[in-house]
């Protein structure tokens, strides 16, 4: 059973979830473009988190379908399964902030646990008994392991203390998937991967939002002192790596991803500032003077670091480009996609923000 055997060479029917996401529409994109005698399925409820234009390049792909629904939907997804006896799932749909899931706790439950077993059920009617060449990957968070001090980094072998309702509810999922694996056979493999930026990506999350607020002269609201760590992953790199790990890792291991890259928000704030004022032709200095430290988040972790060597060693994955690169290209991107930006901005994502930041 712990031998990979997944094919690239055959036919096989691929379900990803939450791929009209962040990083699941690069995910969806990597498939569809590297395999074609796939067959891409891509399952989105569309939350406000979702969004169908992140993959406007591949919609017309003759090996990519899209299909509206919810994972927690248990009587729709048996149906999806019944119908296209899928081989493997990469699951990504979740509720992914951290700050939401202060407010709504309950949610997170909802989508991240009860989705996610709703899925595991429907894997596990389909193929129990004749799992050879079937792969259920869960995508999951290093917010598993909880907070790290100012030394130290979380391995596969770290034990689970998540702080955050997200975090405990993505630990959760993660127990499941294990559960299913030692009781049912059932084959898995779970990454769990350190902060991603790049392209698409929501902007209530640190770096997308402080772009935006910078582009718009808003203030950079930075929580408690700003002395608190990420180790930021460029998000084509996440998805390079869940390709690898579909394809050639273990099955019942986990795999945990990280950009060796270290910043104290603040650090990096400051970084994107400077790196923002000079593409926008602005004074050196202006964009920082909008930085504003605001009440912190409650259980609010400290520093997360991942050590990503056994992927490395095993599977030989490495981040491709710098932060400097990644940011540089981050940047452009939102620069260049001025609309994609106002559609997501408008509506619901403004009164969000007065909730969050009082604005
Ligand atoms: P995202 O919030 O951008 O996207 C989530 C997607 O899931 C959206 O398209 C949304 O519409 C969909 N979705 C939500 N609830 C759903 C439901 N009930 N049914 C079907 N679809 C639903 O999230 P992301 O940042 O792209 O994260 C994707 C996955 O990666 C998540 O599981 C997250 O926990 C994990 N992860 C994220 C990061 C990060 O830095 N963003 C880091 C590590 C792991
Ligand atoms: P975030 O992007 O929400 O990711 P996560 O909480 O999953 O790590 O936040 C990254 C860091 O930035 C985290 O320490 C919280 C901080 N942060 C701010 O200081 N201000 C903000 O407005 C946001 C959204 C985050």
């Amino acid at each position: 059973m712990n031998n990979n055997d997944i094919k690239t060479s055959e036919n096989k029917k691929i379900l990803i979830t939450g791929g009209a996401g962040f990083i699941g529409s690069h995910v969806v994109r990597r498939f569809v473009r590297s395999y074609p005698e796939y067959q891409i399925f891509n399952l989105d409820a569309l939350t406000y988190a979702g969004n169908l234009e992140n993959l406007k390049d591949i919609e017309n792909e003759t090996n990519y379908s899209f299909v509206k629904g919810d994972i927690t939907d248990a009587p729709f997804i048996d149906q999806l399964f019944e119908n296209h006896k899928f081989d493997g799932v990469i699951h990504l749909a979740a509720e992914s902030h951290v700050d939401r899931s202060i407010h709504d706790p309950l949610a997170f439950a909802k989508t991240n646990i009860l989705g996610t077993m709703i899925l595991l059920n429907a894997f596990k009617t389909t193929w129990e008994g004749n799992w050879k060449g079937k792969r259920f990957y869960h995508i999951s968070t290093d917010e598993v392991y909880g907070s790290l001090g100012d030394t130290g980094f979380f391995t596969e072998e770290t034990a689970y203390d998540p702080n955050s309702p997200y975090s405990a509810s993505k630990a959760s999922s993660d127990h499941f998937v294990r559960a299913y694996g030692e009781t049912y056979g059932m084959p898995y493999v779970i990454t769990n991967c350190s902060n991603n930026y790049g392209p698409n990506h929501f902007p209530e999350k640190l770096i997308p939002l402080f772009i935006n607020n910078i582009i718009n002269n808003k203030p950079l609201p930075v929580y408690g002192d700003g002395n608190y760590t990420r180790d930021w992953l460029y998000v084509i790199d996440h998805a390079i790596a869940i390709d690898l790990v579909f394809h050639k890792g273990k099955n019942q291991e986990t795999y945990n991803i990280g950009g060796f890259n270290e910043w104290k928000n603040i650090d990096l704030v400051k970084l994107l500032c400077r790196l923002m004022d000079n593409k926008l032709g602005r004074e050196e200095g202006t964009s920082e003077r909008l930085i504003t430290y605001v009440k912190d988040r409650p259980g609010h972790d400290l520093r997360y670091a991942i050590d990503a060597t056994k992927i490395n060693k095993e599977l030989g994955w490495k981040p491709s480009v710098t932060f400097e690169e990644g940011l540089d290209k981050t940047i452009d991107w939102y620069l260049d996609n001025e609309e994609w930006l106002q559609g997501v901005t408008s509506g619901a994502y403004q009164q969000y923000y007065k909730k969050q930041y009082k604005d």
